[in-house]
Parts: C-alpha cells; sequence; structure tokens
C-alpha cells in the first residue's frame, strides 16, 4: 500500500481495517503482506458484511464509510465503474431519495442523479419545495455503474446494502422516498409491481417509506408524470404529518 493512502486510512482510524473470518494466510506471503493491519486491495472482503474488523460498516462515521465505499470491490462492478458514486446532499436531511445505480454520466461524475433523469429529479423536488442539498438527501441502491445500465444483481445489491443502510442510519431521516422498482424492491424486500407499492406507507427499519415512479422511467412514460405528482403530493402530506 501507498504511504499516502496509509497514512489516510490511519487518520480516519481505519487500520486495521479488514479482517475476513477465516484467516487462511499461506506461508508464502512476505512479512508486509502477512501484516493483518494493512489494508491493501486485495484483503478487501468479498462481501461488505463481511468485515468484522474494529470498524464494521455499521460503526462507520461518515469519512470512513465513505473511504471505505470508494475503495470497495466487494462485487463485479468495481470492476467496470469509473467513479463509485457515494450519494450527496444534507447528511442530517429530513428527505431521503433512493435510486437504483449510477448512470454513464454519474459514474464519470461519481455524483448521483446528475445525468437526464437528474434534472427530471430536480425538477420533482422543485414541485414539492424541495431543493438538492437543503434538507434532502440522494443515494442509489448499489454505488457502482451496473454495465449498458441493466438493473443490479440481487447479489450486487446485497453486496451494497451495508453502505446504503450505514448511509440511513446516520442521516435518520424523517422520510425515505424510493424511486421506482428496483430501490423499493430492495428496501422493502419484495418484488411487487409498482403500481401496488404506491400510495401506501411502507417502512424501513422503522423509517416511513413512501414508493414513485424512477425519473427516467417518467422520461420515457409522459402520462405517468400526473400519477408520480400524485406520490409527490402524498409524500408532501405525510412529510408533515410527521413533523
Ligand atoms: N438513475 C438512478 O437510479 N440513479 C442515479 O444516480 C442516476 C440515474
Ligand atoms: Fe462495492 Fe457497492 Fe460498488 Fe459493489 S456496487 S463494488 S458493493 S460499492
Amino acid at each position: 500500500m501507498n504511504n499516502r493512502r496509509k497514512k489516510i486510512l490511519q487518520e480516519l482510524g481505519l487500520t486495521p481495517i479488514w479482517k475476513k473470518r477465516t484467516d487462511s494466510t499461506p506461508e508464502s506471503l512476505t512479512s508486509e503482506s502477512r501484516e493483518t493491519t494493512s489494508a491493501t486491495m486485495k484483503d478487501l472482503p468479498a462481501s461488505a458484511s463481511e468485515v468484522t474488523c474494529d470498524h464494521p460498516v455499521h460503526s462507520m462515521n461518515w469519512d470512513q464509510l465513505k473511504l471505505t465505499v470508494s475503495n470497495c470491490t466487494a462485487c463485479a462492478l468495481c470492476e467496470t465503474r469509473k467513479n463509485t458514486v457515494f450519494g450527496v446532499g444534507d447528511e442530517q436531511a429530513d428527505w431521503l431519495f433512493v435510486g437504483e445505480g449510477p448512470g454513464a454520466r454519474e459514474d464519470e461524475i461519481g455524483e448521483p442523479f446528475v445525468g437526464q433523469a437528474g434534472k427530471l429529479l430536480d425538477q420533482m423536488l422543485t414541485a414539492i419545495g424541495l431543493k438538492r442539498g437543503s434538507n434532502v438527501y440522494i443515494a442509489n441502491i448499489v454505488k457502482c455503474r451496473p454495465p449498458n445500465n441493466r438493473n443490479p444483481s440481487d447479489t450486487e445489491a446485497s453486496a451494497c446494502e451495508p453502505f446504503l443502510n450505514r448511509q440511513i442510519q446516520l442521516i435518520a431521516p424523517k422520510l425515505i422516498v424510493a424511486l421506482g422498482k428496483v430501490s423499493a424492491g430492495n428496501l422493502l424486500n419484495r418484488n411487487d409491481s409498482l403500481s401496488s407499492m404506491r400510495g401506501k406507507v411502507h417502512e424501513y427499519s422503522g423509517i416511513p417509506l413512501i414508493v414513485t415512479y424512477h425519473p427516467a422511467y417518467l422520461l420515457r412514460a409522459l402520462p405517468d408524470k400526473a400519477k408520480a405528482w400524485k406520490d409527490l403530493c402524498f409524500a408532501k402530506a405525510t412529510m408533515e404529518s410527521l413533523l
């Protein structure tokens, strides 16, 4: 590991960091690579949930979580991503919007919802008196772009789940809005149609959750924009009842 990276990890209290559940250190390894206090890329766990060291994902602070995601190789999406897309916004927001995963533009920039769908999301926020970054946080089910914008697989979504889960714990939003079937399906752990999940207040870890259409879908299905507007009004009314 280069010294700069080691220093950053040390400053964040991340060394020792990765410890696999099974210790299968071969005899042939050099003393440098046998050192359990080093966090090299090849030492990273096969799944984010396998981290069993002093800093498991569920007890990381923001800096630790951001650094961990930026180095994550827990699923195959790490092989094709340009940038991880951690999430953006007010870290104490009442509102959390959760999309599916980064697209091409997000992968380039490292920020969620910056492409065409992002413009529509910004308009959706404006429609209910909200603004990106102000009392709003935006994240995705997976932090790395699925190639060709395919849906993330269940394996990829599960590998990434501890990160979103920790973000949600740290933000402690009052209301989560799941954007689209992939987001809602993963957060609610069900495989129902989007229409059957709309119009109800669900729950994620005790936090109220409302489902609406994904903005990328709305760009292709304009008539459903009216339904999305209805969902947003429902979300706003729900938030008002929570405050
Ligand atoms: N679609 C998503 O679900 N998330 C993004 O960040 C961008 C597009
Ligand atoms: Fe890690 Fe999530 Fe990226 Fe997979 S999608 S490599 S679990 S950050």
